[in-house]
């Protein structure tokens, strides 16, 4: 049985991905820093005839990441697919403090990182395993109001460029996946509009198939893939322009 590990499996998107690994026959470890709310998804697909287990880690905590990842693995098998989704945006509201906008990046990029070292080693020892890194649209162009966040993703985004033809060369295989708007605790908050919003059960759904058929880059949905698209092609005046909107020196 395949054993994939999830960061972020307590909510949202990870815990959608969890429930559709388990659905398709994979052994699934479940890594968060709320251990009753993993331990709860636990019990429920294990009731479902799955293979589970849950660690607490908080995943910009390396040696942390690196225990759960262990206990995981001891429990369930060695990691083929490691999915690094753990993230979100810490420094919302405080975007121009420079401590918020590093917690940002400590999150989204340190911690996909350490999630990556965390089973690398082993992967490359068998030469085979599978990285799948949950960055972002918002990673096409920097966003007012999300700029910490984007930046996060940006960076995330562009390592696993670098890294894909790297790791290609051990067996390993890096897909980045680009969500547009997924319902879940983490947009909740969000009063600006969301075109094209996805529910998290959807968004799992096309992230597995995506990790499937290979591909090393998923952008979804396409429409707003496109949209992102378009919004590169415009000149930084226009841009600024657009979304600089309603915006006060205060
Ligand atoms: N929702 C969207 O529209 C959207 C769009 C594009 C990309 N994404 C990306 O998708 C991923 C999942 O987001 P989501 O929307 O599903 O958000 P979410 O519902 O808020 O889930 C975030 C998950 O990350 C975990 N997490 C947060 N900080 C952590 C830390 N320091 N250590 C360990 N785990 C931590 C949370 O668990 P604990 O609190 O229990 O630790 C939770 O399980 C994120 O990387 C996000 O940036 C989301």
């Amino acid at each position: 049985m395949p054993v994939c590990l999830i960061t972020g499996a307590s909510s949202g998107i990870g815990e959608a991905l969890a429930r559709e690994y388990a659905r398709r026959g994979w052994a699934v470890g479940l890594i968060a820093r709320r251990k009753p709310v993993l331990d709860g998804l636990v019990q429920e697909l294990r009731s479902k005839g799955a293979k589970a287990a849950a660690a607490a880690a908080d995943v910009t905590d390396r040696a942390a990441l690196e225990e759960a990842v262990q206990l995981l693995e001891g429990e369930l098998g060695t990691c083929d697919l490691m999915i690094a989704n753990a993230g979100g945006d810490p420094g919302i509201g405080k975007r121009l403090e420079p401590e918020a906008i590093i917690s940002t990046m400590n999150l989204n990029y340190n911690g996909v990182v350490y999630a990556m070292g965390a089973v690398l080693p082993r992967m490359q020892a068998r030469k085979q395993g599978s990285i799948a890194v949950v960055s972002s649209i918002a990673h096409m162009r920097g966003i007012p109001r999300f700029g910490a966040y984007g930046a996060s993703k940006a960076a995330v985004s562009s390592l696993c460029e670098a890294l894909r033809p790297e790791l290609a060369a051990w067996g390993i295989r890096l897909h980045t996946i680009n969500p547009g708007f997924v319902r879940t605790p983490l947009t909740a908050a969000n009063k600006s509009p969301m075109p094209f919003l996805l529910d998290a059960d959807e968004a799992a759904r096309r992230i597995a198939n995506a990790i499937e058929v290979g591909k090393a880059i998923y952008t979804f949905p396409f429409p707003t893939r496109m949209a992102m698209a378009f919004a590169t092609l415009l000149p930084a005046f226009l841009w600024d322009r657009l979304m600089g909107r309603g915006f006060k020196a205060k």
